[in-house]
């Protein structure tokens, strides 16, 4: 099976390229990615050499028609990862969402079609917007769309475009909308890796707001074997939720990497809260449940420390990466206000 990974030089995509390469011996990948800032070259090295004529990578946007035609052409399967993945940075900088988020998955979906490759979508829970806190709700694949920043409403806008190509011309795809994730290989301007990193280089960690927000954490492998369990067992034109039971308050998360670090509960502080901010995100994945998939990754404390270990033994991975991402932070002070 040859398969085209798009963004498979960022977290999520890189996870699931190495996954991929030692459990699927048949597959072939070829990465495009057009290597923005979220990705970490090093996340790819040594595979051409590890997997001999299974693996490359291509430098190049998913906006770029007549490359992802090529590369499209000669694929039995595209995998699509990439994306302007960051919420802070769709307040202060939208239209590289717009354009990466909508305009690169339409040019995939066309050369899709063209070429009858499938289509795998890997999307969000953010397109669904928030639930109260003060309930037990969760998102379902009928939860009506309602995005709340410019990266969930592109990501929203993206999915749509998937299911009008399959329902209009014809396209064989699956999406699959997904909760937050973490584990190895995450850039430091996310929360947990930005936490991690800070403690590492002695900070106290940054909350926004309160921190009573809930995230519903999943393991990026658990994340990856659903992907496939979907490309593997899905039907056609069909959405899947993934998640993993895995709500916690961002105070909680804080508060286990506290632990891990030695540090006690309250050695944080409370930053400028996000506009917008979503309260919760929680997944009903009974319909990844009902494929038969089941996350691995089930102790998050666990699965925590294995993450904190990973950064703790690669600085050179993120060294740079983190201080790039402070500067966006304080220049995102300059242009909003507040301390973030
Ligand atoms: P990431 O930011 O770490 O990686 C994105 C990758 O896409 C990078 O390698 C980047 O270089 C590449 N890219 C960006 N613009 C591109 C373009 N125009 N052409 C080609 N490549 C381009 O993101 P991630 O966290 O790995 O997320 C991957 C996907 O999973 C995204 O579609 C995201 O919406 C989705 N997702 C993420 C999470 C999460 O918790 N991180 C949860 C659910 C769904
Ligand atoms: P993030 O990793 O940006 O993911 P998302 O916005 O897609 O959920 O943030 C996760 C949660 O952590 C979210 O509620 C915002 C919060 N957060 C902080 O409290 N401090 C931080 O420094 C960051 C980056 C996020």
């Amino acid at each position: 099976m040859r398969i085209v990974v798009t963004g498979g030089a960022g977290f999520i995509g890189s996870n699931f390229v190495r996954s991929t390469l030692a459990q699927r011996p048949d597959v072939q990948v070829t990465v495009l990615d057009a290597l923005t800032y979220a990705a970490n070259p090093a996340n790819l090295s040594g595979l051409a050499d590890a997997y001999p004529g299974r693996f490359r990578l291509v430098e190049g946007s998913i906006t770029d028609a007549r490359l992802v035609d090529e590369l499209v052409a000669g694929a039995d399967l595209v995998v699509h990862f990439a994306a302007e993945s960051h919420n802070d940075n769709s307040l202060t900088n939208p239209l590289a969402f717009i354009t990466t988020n909508v305009t690169g998955t339409a040019v995939l979906l066309e050369a899709a079609t063209t070429h009858g490759a499938h289509f795998h979508h890997i999307s969000t829970d953010e397109v669904f917007g928030d639930l109260p806190l003060e309930s037990t709700e969760k998102f379902t694949p009928s939860t009506p769309y309602n995005p709340s920043s410019p990266y969930s409403a592109s990501k929203a806008a993206s999915d749509h475009l998937v299911r009008a190509w399959v329902r209009s011309k014809g396209l064989d795809a699956t999406i699959s909308n997904c909760s937050n994730n973490y584990g190895p290989r995450q850039h430091p301007e996310k929360f947990i890796p930005r936490q991690i990193t800070g403690l590492i280089e002695g900070h106290k960690p940054r909350v926004y707001g309160a921190g009573l927000n809930v995230r519903d954490w999943i393991h990026v492998d658990d994340h990856n074997a659903a992907v496939w369990t979907v490309i593997d067992k899905g039907e056609t034109g069909k959405t899947y939720l993934i998640g993993a039971d895995g709500e916690k308050t961002n105070l909680e998360v804080v508060t286990a990497l506290l632990g891990i670090f030695g540090h006690p509960d309250n050695w944080f502080v409370h930053v400028t809260d996000r506009p917008g901010h979503d309260r919760r995100y929680a997944i009903d994945a009974s319909s990844m449940r009902a494929l038969g998939w089941r996350p691995v990754y089930t102790d998050f404390a666990a699965g925590l420390k294995a993450t904190v270990d990973w950064y703790t033994q690669h600085p050179q991975w993120w060294e740079s990466a983190r201080h790039d991402a402070e500067t966006r932070y304080r220049d995102t002070e300059k242009e909003l206000g507040g301390n973030r």
